[in-house]
């Protein structure tokens, strides 16, 4: 057996490239208790939770959110010693005493684990060998607390279906090369652009599968090894993976991101009527993923749910989640392309529900309060902010956040070390930067570039800003992109800075100002 590839038989997974680190939204407790919520079950409550994450890889998920929510239990689960030394040291970095990673196999877990309200496991279910997938719900089993809530994530079908060629072909073309990992994949690519662009005839057949290989060689390298490399690959039907968590006892208690749980955001009106007259949600996720080609889900499972009795059980259990304006200065009639579906929100409801979280984020119960927005009826808002949190005209808060300010302070610091740690070492590393909020419980993400501009910001102030990044920039080797090309000209490349940090200190940092990311200082 090659032991580049498969140096733990036992489990197949690749281990000799690490992977990349990334912060994922819907991996967040305030995301997944909503979503339960929204599904009449009830979330666990307060910001004392424990939380597990299997599979957390370099952890960048487990650190952002344990900076975000400080009362709260993070633990990690990874296998790769390389992956969990490299979180070890960012939750130093960050000082974050209320995480920690253990380097293990699912399948041998320390006996004195405990039990966590949240499971999480992203990028791992569809990746791993069946038997580890037995251990993973053997956790489920043992580890989900009763009334908790895990979030999987996993490739499905039918979305997979045309591609599942691509995975195989750079599977078996990597194995008949040499060297590591990311050199077999590296070939195996080319390949694949060859044959694709000599027209092979599986590509003439199945032209998405062709433009998909363009969407391929923008990923990171490290990316495509694990997706495509490792022994097993799998993608499952809604049912398969619901009749598995079944399997340890637990229930399907809705879909992220938050718009997936609504038919009508999903489907086209032609295939609505379904939904009208079937109640059975195996029947309904099918045939919701068959008509929006479903290619990749996050589903939340709960362990022994107690069902929610109508909305006031709802208040009572999930009222500390807070709504606010995603954008400060949001106006409607607002659009949201959803992938199938295109939504529209406007009319007196929204006018009434904008104007007031203009004025900061509230908690549903404040907003279904006397006087009601435009006088409408309780139901009728509820339902009017969950649509707005499904299109993203609204986003969510795990606590009470005050109105943006107009102008950011000249002035900046960041009270968090993770944050600061986070900006140090990511700062122009050519992908999003994910700052903890402890206000919102969740991470934030901001470009590259800015994360650049606001380190600049923090350490020298705001003199000669667009200097000191531009000199940043061009000692990192990252360049700027203007239409899809490099530039070149310096004089250029400053002006487009210049513009950059302008955008930034008017735009991004009130906002960041709001989630208590950085502060006057
Ligand atoms: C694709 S990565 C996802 C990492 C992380 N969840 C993320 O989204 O960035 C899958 C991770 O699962 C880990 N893994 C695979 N099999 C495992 C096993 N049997 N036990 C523990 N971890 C495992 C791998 O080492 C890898 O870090």
């Amino acid at each position: 057996m090659d032991t580049r590839i498969d140096s733990r038989p036992s489990t197949g997974y690749l281990t000799d490239v690490a992977y990349i680190p990334g912060f994922y939204p819907n991996l967040a407790p305030v995301a997944i208790r909503y979503v339960a919520a929204l599904n009449r079950v009830a979330p666990p409550r307060g910001d004392r939770f424990r939380y597990l994450e299997l599979g957390c890889g370099l952890g960048r998920s487990l650190t952002t959110l344990a900076a975000a929510c400080p009362a709260a239990e993070f633990v990690g689960v990874d296998i790769n010693p390389e992956h969990t030394a490299i979180a070890s040291r960012e939750i130093a970095a960050g000082s974050l005493a209320n995480a920690r990673v253990i380097t293990s196999g699912f399948g041998d877990l320390p006996a004195d684990l405990g039990t966590f309200e949240y499971v999480a496991l992203h990028g791992v279910f569809s990746w791993v060998a069946p038997e580890v997938r037995e251990q993973i719900l053997d956790v489920a089993r043992r580890h989900l607390a009763p009334g908790g809530l895990l979030v999987v994530s996993y490739n499905s079908m039918p979305g997979w279906a045309h591609l599942q060629p691509i995975r195989g072909i750079l599977r078996q073309y990597a194995a008949l090369r040499t060297g590591d990992s990311l050199q077999r994949i590296r070939d195996a690519l080319a390949y694949l652009v060859f044959i694709r662009d000599r027209q092979a005839k599986y590509f003439v057949d199945n032209p998405n599968a062709s433009a998909y290989v363009d969407a391929l060689l923008k990923q990171d390298i490290r990316y495509l090894a694990h997706e495509y490399l490792n022994e097993h690959w799998t993608s499952f039907y809604f049912a398969e993976v619901a009749g598995m968590f079944g399997g340890a006892g637990l229930t399907f208690a809705g879909s992220l991101p938050v718009h997936t749980n609504f038919w009508d955001l999903c489907v086209r009106p032609e295939f609505q009527e379904l939904f009208r007259t079937t109640n059975d949600r195996l029947v309904t996720e099918a045939h919701k993923d068959f008509c929006a080609n479903t290619a990749f889900r996050w589903d939340v499972y709960a362990k022994a749910p107690r069902l929610l009795t109508g909305l006031d059980d709802r208040l009572a259990v999930a009222d500390d989640i807070h709504v606010r304006l995603s954008r400060p200065g949001a106006t409607l009639p607002y659009q949201a392309n959803l992938g199938v579906v295109t939504s529209t929100l406007q009319g007196a409801l929204y006018d009434a529900l904008v104007a007031r979280l203009a004025g900061g984020s509230q908690s549903l119960s404040a907003l279904l309060a006397d006087p009601r927005p435009a006088g409408a009826a309780r139901d009728d808002i509820a339902r009017a902010i969950d649509a707005g949190v499904a299109t993203g005209l609204f986003d969510l808060a795990a606590g009470a956040l005050p109105v943006a300010p107009a102008h950011a302070p000249d002035r900046v610091a960041l009270p968090c070390p993770f944050n600061r740690a986070v900006l140090a070492s990511d700062a122009l590393g050519g992908r999003p930067v994910a700052l903890a909020s402890t206000t919102t419980g969740t991470g934030h993400s901001i470009g590259d570039l800015d994360a650049a501009i606001l380190l600049e910001l923090v350490e020298g102030g705001p003199d000669g800003l667009a200097d000191r990044v531009d000199r940043r920039l061009t000692s990192s080797g990252r360049s700027l992109q203007r239409d899809g090309k490099p530039v070149a000209d310096s004089a250029e490349r400053l002006r487009l800075v210049q513009e950059s940090c302008t955008a930034f200190r008017a735009t991004s940092l009130p906002q960041l100002v709001q989630l208590g990311v950085a502060v006057g200082g």
